[in-house]
């Protein structure tokens, strides 16, 4: 973006109250395994939607997924936190950005498993799956489908 497009977005955003595009200035912080590949590949998803990505190198995924509180039958192969949000597995980046911009109450987003076709996981046998979002209490429903 250029400087001052991006500066006009700015001025419009305050001045219509809006948030900024949440890529902007959103750091994702994902705890993965150093030996997987496809939370590599998600994260270079997240990184050209324009999130800033912290990864952290971890060797009990679910240990980190259970301190999130994200319950281990919504479980991916990588967890992550962002804007207070946890966002477990393969979710696209759009989602997350319609998380932080709508707010919802939640816990946060959930890919279960690793559905070949979604972000980090390109296939040429891609599958239809379902973007979760998870309540606090660990119940969820369809957010997004895919
Ligand atoms: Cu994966
Ligand atoms: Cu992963």
């Amino acid at each position: 973006m250029s400087k001052p497009v991006a500066v006009a977005l700015t001025v419009f955003a305050l001045a219509t109250g809006l948030a900024l595009p949440a890529a902007a200035a959103d750091v994702v912080d994902v705890y993965k395994s150093p030996y997987c590949g496809c939370c590599g590949k998600w994260i270079d998803h997240l990184k050209a939607a324009g999130f800033a990505v912290r990864s952290h190198e971890v060797n009990d995924v679910p240990a980190a997924r259970q301190r999130l509180g994200m319950p281990e039958r919504l479980g991916s192969c990588h967890t992550a936190k962002v804007a207070g949000y946890v966002v477990e597995g393969h979710v696209p980046a759009a989602d997350i950005e319609r998380l932080i911009k709508e707010k919802p109450k939640a816990l946060g987003l959930a890919v279960p498993s690793m559905p070949p076709g979604s972000p980090g996981m390109e296939s040429p046998r891609p599958v239809p799956y379902d973007t979760l979002l998870v309540a606090q209490d660990g119940s969820a429903r369809i957010y997004a489908k895919h």
